[in-house]
């Protein structure tokens, strides 16, 4: 069994292979910028150098970021302790392009990684892309050989990414992982998607546009990939379990959080409890 630490570094470790730069996680307080209270996401550390107010030190990077999310657009708080997969602190990990490779790049690099260095099978996999996204659908057909029925349209915001109210946004696709059917739940897009059962492991964010206050849009300079998987997720499949709580580091706090305040169940407590920590 790869252990979280180890799933970490292959994920680092394929994304330097292929030449970007490994950059280590910033603090959880965003450095420079009075939009987020906390970091969360893989890329608010990296925000100028989307809308090309900084240079980035090199054209891709790629990080495993600490992040927080307690509040604000994105808010997790409610579902920890109850759900499989969410967490109010964790990892994400992520591979950036600051107007390099783009949808065809992110995608072959997204597909391989999962399918050739972590080797989860294709068929546990499905992919959705925001509706008006036709080359996106067309590229996981062609890099990945998705089926249409793989391949799901979707026209909310689940599939149009934004940092918070400003800042860097665009189209997204997200990959699934499906846990079999003994779990609950239905695919993306369908009445059932909030169960347990297809969980979402990657975002590919194709950043195009800067959302401002005051409701406006421009176009980026160039366009960008941003992505986000969470740590937490990819070892639970790894792993070989379907409940975060299940993998390696949950398991060590979940017993230490037992032994310190007693209580035998696996109950949403020692869970709130191991997610703080
Ligand atoms: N920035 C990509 C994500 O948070 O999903």
């Amino acid at each position: 069994m790869q252990s979280l630490n180890e799933i970490r570094s292959a994920f680092l470790g394929y994304f330097e292979k292929n030449d970007h730069l490994i950059i280590p996680s910033a603090p959880l307080v965003p450095q420079n910028d009075p939009t987020l209270l906390f970091v969360n996401a893989g890329m608010v550390p990296f925000k100028n150098y989307f809308t090309g107010a900084e240079t980035p030190p090199s054209p891709r990077a790629a990080s495993s970021q600490k992040s927080v999310r307690a509040g604000g657009k994105h808010n997790d708080l409610d579902n920890v302790g109850y759900t499989a997969r969410h967490h109010t602190f964790f990892e994400m990990l992520g591979n950036f392009s600051f107007g390099d490779y783009f949808k065809a790049g992110a995608i072959e690099h997204a597909w391989t990684l999962l399918t050739k260095e972590f080797k989860i099978p294709a068929e546990k996999l499905c992919v959705t892309v925001y509706h008006t996204d036709d080359e996106a659908a067309e590229l996981w057909k062609k890099i990945a050989g998705l089926p249409d029925e793989k391949i799901i349209r979707i026209a909310t915001n689940d599939n149009f990414w934004s940092m918070g109210d400003t800042g860097p946004c665009g189209p997204c696709s997200e990959i699934f992982y499906d846990h079999g059917p003994h779990i609950a739940g239905g695919p993306p897009g369908s009445p059932d998607e909030d169960g347990d059962r297809f969980v979402e492991i990657w975002n590919l964010v194709f950043m195009q546009f800067e959302q401002f206050a005051d409701g406006t849009r421009r176009d980026l300079p160039k366009p960008q990939i941003d992505t986000g998987m969470g740590l937490e997720r990819i070892a639970a499949v790894l792993q070989g379990v379907h409940d975060n709580y299940d993998i390696d580091l949950f398991r060590t706090l979940i017993a230490a959080s037992k032994e310190l305040v007693g209580g035998g169940s696996n109950g949403p407590s020692h869970r709130v409890i191991a997610d703080h920590l």
